[in-house]
């Protein structure tokens, strides 16, 4: 198939002219539409759904969003809550900078920019966890500005249109899609043609222009694409550098005891501010079975009861977690463990555990 009327533009390079009309046709057709994050303008709500969205799927997101909602009404009240309640809404997403970034941007909007988010793109990537995208996205989606996201679905779709054979794990390249991206904008939009353009982008990525399998019979800009015409979709996009995840063990302690009442607790602890599982709260962990024997009281691993390993995958790190489960009597001191506390096993849904943790700890309750 013989690719449609295209201007030549963007370092010489093809441009489909009837890419963004295609695209905001289809969008507004067979698009997603209905999610509860569509059909706002109110950055802050634009803003708390594209942060979730970032690493994490709409199926995932659809029941944390109106949680946080419903608890954190505005910006000025996400700002003044603690960062506890905020990891604890966000427990079980994942990427917990992302929750950390969200606290202290709110901070910033409410201390530097008088409780509205900016209104351009510029200045909305000068705030805390938000990257170029994002600030795009929520700029395109709030005030109909000119701009492109470029996330990563996004990348793997014009890659594809325009056969873009840069190497995606360098700089120069990434720039290079980013003008190209630019390049590609429906020409004068309104703010709805932005609206359908940007979420077009998403939808595409998301449900067409799949990474393994590829649905171009469904594609509405197949006719367009350079990498479908020359048979290739599956050579982009290009990107030598791929990510390499160190495995890691970890031992974890779950001391577990009644209370007086009769119900259970554990000992948690605040993990430190960096490093995997920063802010949140779990169990002692050590680097080995024999440093774990070492922090407890004398003679108490006798009364260990190792428990099924589980692995957990994180960005560049594979985790093999190895919990040990220890009973203990309430007169029994905790000397020895790192500091923690005793927490309810009916008041673990208000605290932010890791999610491996929080369902080691439901299996015991
Ligand atoms: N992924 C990132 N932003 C999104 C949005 N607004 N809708 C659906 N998926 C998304």
């Amino acid at each position: 198939m013989k690719a449609a009327r295209s201007l030549p533009q963007a370092g010489g390079r093809a441009l489909p002219v009837t890419f963004a009309p295609l695209l905001i046709e289809w969008q507004r057709q067979f698009g997603r539409s209905g999610l509860p994050w569509q059909n706002t303008r109110d950055p802050y709500r634009v803003w708390l759904s594209e942060v979730m969205l970032q690493q994490t799927q709409v199926s995932t997101v659809l029941s944390y969003y109106p949680r946080f909602l419903d608890r954190f009404p505005t910006v000025g009240a996400l700002a003044e809550g603690s960062i506890d309640e905020v990891m604890a809404l966000w427990s079980g997403l994942g990427y917990y900078s992302r929750a950390r970034n969200l606290h202290r941007c709110a901070q910033a909007v409410m201390s530097e920019h008088g409780g509205a988010f900016p209104d351009t793109a510029d200045r909305l990537e000068t705030l805390p966890g938000i990257g170029a995208s994002t600030a795009a996205a929520i700029a395109a989606f709030c005030h109909g500005q000119r701009v492109s996201i470029l996330d990563g679905n996004v990348r793997r779709v014009l890659s594809r249109l325009l056969a873009f054979d840069g190497d995606l794990a360098q700089t120069q390249p990434q720039r290079e899609l980013w003008h190209l991206a630019q390049s590609l904008l429906p020409s004068a939009p309104s703010r709805d043609d932005m609206t359908a353009y940007t979420q077009g982008l998403m939808d595409l990525g998301a449900t067409v222009c799949l990474r393994s399998k590829p649905q171009c019979s469904r594609c509405p800009v197949q006719s367009v694409c350079q990498a479908h015409a020359s048979d290739q979709v599956q050579r982009f996009p290009v990107k030598t550098r791929r990510l390499q995840r160190r495995f890691e063990s970890w031992w974890l302690l779950l001391v577990c005891r009644a209370a007086s009442d009769g119900s259970q607790q554990f000992w948690l602890g605040r993990r430190p501010d960096r490093g995997i599982w920063a802010g949140l709260y779990a169990p002692p962990v050590f680097p080995d079975e024999a440093a774990l024997h070492a922090a407890l009281m004398t003679g108490a691993h006798q009364d260990l009861v190792p428990l099924e390993p589980v692995s957990h995958s994180l960005t560049h790190r594979e985790l093999r977690l190895h919990p040990l489960l220890l009973r203990v009597t309430a007169e029994q001191g905790m000397a020895g463990l790192p500091e923690g506390q005793w927490v309810s096993a009916t008041s673990l849904a208000d605290w932010g555990l890791p999610a491996p943790v929080r369902q080691m700890l439901a299996a015991l309750s």
